[in-house]
């Protein structure tokens, strides 16, 4: 599948943040508003390797999706003018947070431990949900070190969507 090209060569919008945060969701949105192309890594991922994330997992390891994830990093560099939704992990690794940061700008949606639990509650398809707690608290640093951030709690999509874009806008200027 290849990564949809965009009319404009602006700054890519770069949304990261734990699994269950709405980083899909929100993207989808600010892409509409913004009539850009919208790129959610998970599924190029899937779309790629021909199987659901969990089977990633299952047969090939947590390590071989970690490499997908970072030669898409890379690829995705390359381009201009896109909203990227990443995987929850993929931006824990400091390379991949500066080769995607030098494309655009990098915003982190933020939720509560406690609207993590809810929102992963019953959620299947994602290999590491099991060990969420664990995962959030050793992530706080990763995250932190991200400059443009969002909180999420109690907010609507439109909401999120519309800080994020006000966030690039004043970044871009
Ligand atoms: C992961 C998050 C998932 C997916 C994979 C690993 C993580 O994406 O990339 O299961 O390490 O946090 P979401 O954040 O969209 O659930």
């Amino acid at each position: 599948m290849v990564i949809p090209s965009s009319s404009d060569s602006l700054p890519n919008i770069v949304l990261t943040g734990f699994m269950g945060v709405g980083k899909t969701t929100v993207g989808m949105r600010v892409a509409s508003s913004m009539r850009r192309p919208f790129v959610d890594t998970d599924d190029l991922i899937v779309k790629r390797q021909g199987k659901p994330i969990a089977q990633i997992f299952a047969e090939e390891g947590e390590p071989a999706f970690r490499a997908l994830e970072r030669s898409l990093a890379q690829e995705l560099a390359q381009h201009r003018g896109l909203v990227i939704a990443t995987g929850g992990g993929m931006l824990v690794d400091p390379d991949n947070r500066a080769k995607l940061g030098r494309s655009g700008i990098i915003v982190c949606l933020d939720a509560s431990a406690m609207v993590i639990g809810q929102r992963l509650q019953g959620s299947d398809g994602r290999p590491l949900a099991h060990n969420w707690q664990q995962l959030y608290a050793a992530r706080q640093q990763a995250y932190a070190a991200i400059e443009q951030h969002v909180s999420t709690d109690g907010r609507s999509v439109e909401e999120i969507a519309e800080e994020v874009i006000a966030l690039w806008q004043n970044a871009s200027r």
